[in-house]
């Protein structure tokens, strides 16, 4: 079966077709270093074939949650060349995942300051802080220099995530982050380059890409996206034209993979022209390598794999639950629910002490 063979993304071997997804943690200190325990959590994860770490701000300025690691400081990075080398040593692959979160931030992350993104829309609703919980702060529109900015910003974190000894770097382009608030129309109203047409919206991304390109190699890098994600106040009029545009253009980079979220709500709760079957939408325009993620379970991961609707296979929560989840697939054997409790609470439980198979 596919899941369980081998996988070459280019030169880079993997031993299963198993991705664990990348999921925050918030075990990071308020200066945004990895704790010693995330050396564990990754290195028990490393059967997967390939691990996506947790978002990683790539600046002080793209943070917005408490707890979370980034990658432009010394401290970050060494932290991060602990990991590295744990998961290295059990014979793992760990791409970074490089994050700029935009408006989903709250100006007591930034001295006061407004959080940036493409126009000055707030995200409805309150956010967690170090204060306790807030209002999502009102964005300040970005000017074109500082748009450039945050591009060579992306540039200097893949610099750092390639001195943290990584294997690549996934950029973050799903669930109404700052990639995906200047492609959707909803969180876009510029009239400039960077706004408007779906060629314009889709601009910052590609620009983003073109800079990590100057890093690592193509093979080394992936991108995750969400189409049909309404979280964080997402929306964009038209879905199937947008991505489609975007994800045509992906072809020329031939990236190492393109990472695909299914929607997370049913059929019914998804605006009329939202695309219900991600996947089996993109599959036909994506050449390069598709990785299927949201709920997919063991059985749906063969299958999926099987038809050709996708090359690899990403879970989430049960990589939490379960560090030897690709191990347990192999044996049809039974799987540990997560506690979602302890997804964001910090600390040993529900981080390292999830059991393999009989421990
Ligand atoms: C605790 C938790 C944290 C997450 N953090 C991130 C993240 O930092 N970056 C990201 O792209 N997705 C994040 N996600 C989404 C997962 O990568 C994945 O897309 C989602 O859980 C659906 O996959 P699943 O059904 O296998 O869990 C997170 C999910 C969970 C459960």
């Amino acid at each position: 079966m596919k899941l369980f063979e081998k996988y070459s993304i280019g030169d880079l071997e993997l031993k299963n077709r198993i991705v664990m997804s990348p999921m925050t943690r918030s075990r990071a200190d308020s200066n945004g270093v990895a704790s010693d325990l995330a050396q564990i959590y990754y290195s028990q994860r490393a059967s997967a074939g390939l691990i996506i770490s947790e978002g990683s701000q790539i600046s002080s300025q793209g943070v917005g949650y408490t707890n979370t690691p980034g990658i432009y400081t010394k401290e970050q990075i060494d932290a991060w060349s602990k990991i590295t080398d744990k998961v290295h040593q059990n014979d793992g692959k760990i791409f970074l995942q490089l994050w700029h979160v935009g408006r989903v931030s709250h100006s007591s992350f930034h001295n006061g300051a407004a959080p940036v993104a493409p126009s000055a829309i707030a995200v409805e609703g309150k956010t967690f802080t170090y204060e306790g919980m807030k209002d999502f702060s009102t964005p300040k529109a970005l000017e074109i220099d500082e748009i450039k900015q945050i591009v060579k910003d992306f540039g200097i974190a893949a610099e750092n995530a390639k001195s943290a000894g990584f294997d690549g770097v996934d950029i973050h382009g799903a669930f109404g982050y700052l990639l995906d608030q200047f492609l959707e129309s909803g969180s876009n109203h510029r009239t400039d380059a960077y706004g408007g047409s779906i060629e314009n919206r889709s601009r910052f991304t590609l620009e983003v890409i073109e800079e990590v390109l100057k890093v690592w190699s193509s093979n080394r890098v992936g991108i995750k996206l969400s189409p049909s994600n309404l979280f964080n106040s997402m929306f964009d009029s038209n879905p199937q034209e947008t991505f489609s545009y975007l994800i045509e253009k992906l072809n020329d980079y031939n990236l190492g993979y393109l990472h695909l979220m299914q929607p997370q709500l049913p059929a019914d709760k998804l605006p009329e022209n939202y695309i219900k079957d991600v996947i089996s939408t993109f599959r036909p325009i994506y050449k390069g390598n598709l990785i299927a993620n949201a709920g997919y379970t063991r059985d749906k991961a063969i299958e999926t794999l099987e038809s050709g609707l996708a090359d690899m296979v990403s879970f989430g929560s049960l990589f939490i639950s379960n560090p030897d989840l690709p191990k347990r697939f192999a044996l049809n054997a039974d799987l540990a629910m997560p506690d979602k409790k302890t997804f964001y609470q910090g600390g040993e439980k529900g981080f390292i002490d999830y059991p393999f198979l009989n421990d």
